[in-house]
């Protein structure tokens, strides 16, 4: 039995996650902004220190695994809000449990980021790096000039960033020479709360357009189980991977990426 901290464990892919590691009697530490053990607002400084703070109170200090599910999807006006949920809510909190995580023994890490990297288009490199650099607020004011785009480059450069951040990290001493896991789940159009509020807004028949030669889309526990295997010691040397679950859009889009 080991202990997990997974965010966004109240709804869609982390409350699938949680529940599947609860059923294999791990402990979970959830953090969302509500229905969790640790309740905290990922958007903003603040609320992250908290995140940070509580969860290495209630896992006394070791950690077996995380998993980093909590994100917005696109909103129009709401784009520096999804950077801050999206990359910071997931690099600052590694960065503050990482103690944890190397005291556990070689901790899996699961961090959900999306096919979105490779299937949007024209995302502004400059976002991106800001976006890295934690200046959250320079990469809005690029992300915005784009209009009209805006809400979908805000999400694309979120993903983009921080799985550069995963892929950058996952290899130091720090992260692999510390026994700990660092790999990336990138997941197509799963049906969760969040993409049936994208489904059901304005830019509803855009969402509908993006091509899933499986032509259906993911459900949450067929994520979690792929979560899982990542979180087992089958990752043991799996070491920044990006594991793509899109019903074969990426395949469609970049045949020849590999
Ligand atoms: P969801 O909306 O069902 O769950 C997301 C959870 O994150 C919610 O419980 C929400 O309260 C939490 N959250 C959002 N903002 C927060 C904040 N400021 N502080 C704390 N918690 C916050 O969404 P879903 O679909 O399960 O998404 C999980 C992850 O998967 C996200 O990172 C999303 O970007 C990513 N993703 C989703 C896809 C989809 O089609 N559903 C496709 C590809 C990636």
């Amino acid at each position: 039995m080991g202990t997990y901290v997974v965010t966004g464990s109240a709804s869609g892919m982390g409350a699938a996650i949680a529940t599947r590691l609860r059923d294999a009697d791990h402990r979970v530490i959830g953090v969302d902004r509500a229905e969790a053990e640790v309740v905290a607002d990922l958007s903003t400084p603040a609320g992250r220190q908290l995140a940070i703070d509580e969860v290495l109170a209630q896992c006394d200090g070791r950690l077996d695994g995380a998993v980093l599910a909590a994100g917005l999807g696109p909103r129009r006006g709401a784009e520096r809000t999804i950077v801050e949920v999206n990359v910071l809510g997931v690099t600052e909190l590694l960065d503050g449990l990482r103690p944890a995580l190397a005291a556990g023994d070689k901790a899996k890490v699961v961090v959900v980021g999306s096919n979105s990297t490779t299937s949007t288009p024209l995302v502004p490199a400059r976002a991106i790096s800001q976006l890295k650099r934690g200046d959250t607020e320079a990469a809005t004011r690029i992300i915005v000039r784009r209009r009209q785009l805006a809400p979908a480059i805000a999400y694309a450069a979120s993903k983009l960033a921080v799985s550069h951040w995963c892929r950058e990290h996952a290899v130091t001493a720090d992260w692999a020479g510390s026994g700990i896991r660092l790999n990336l789940l990138a997941p197509g159009p799963v049906m969760t709360p969040l993409l049936r509020s994208q489904l059901d807004s304005p830019t509803g028949k855009q969402v509908r357009s993006f091509p899933v030669p499986a032509r259906e889309y993911g459900t949450p526990e067929q994520i979690a189980d792929w979560a899982m295997t990542m979180l087992s010691p089958a990752a043991d040397f799996m070491v920044g991977a990006v594991v793509t679950v899109d019903g074969g859009t990426e395949a469609l889009m970049r045949p020849d990426a590999w």
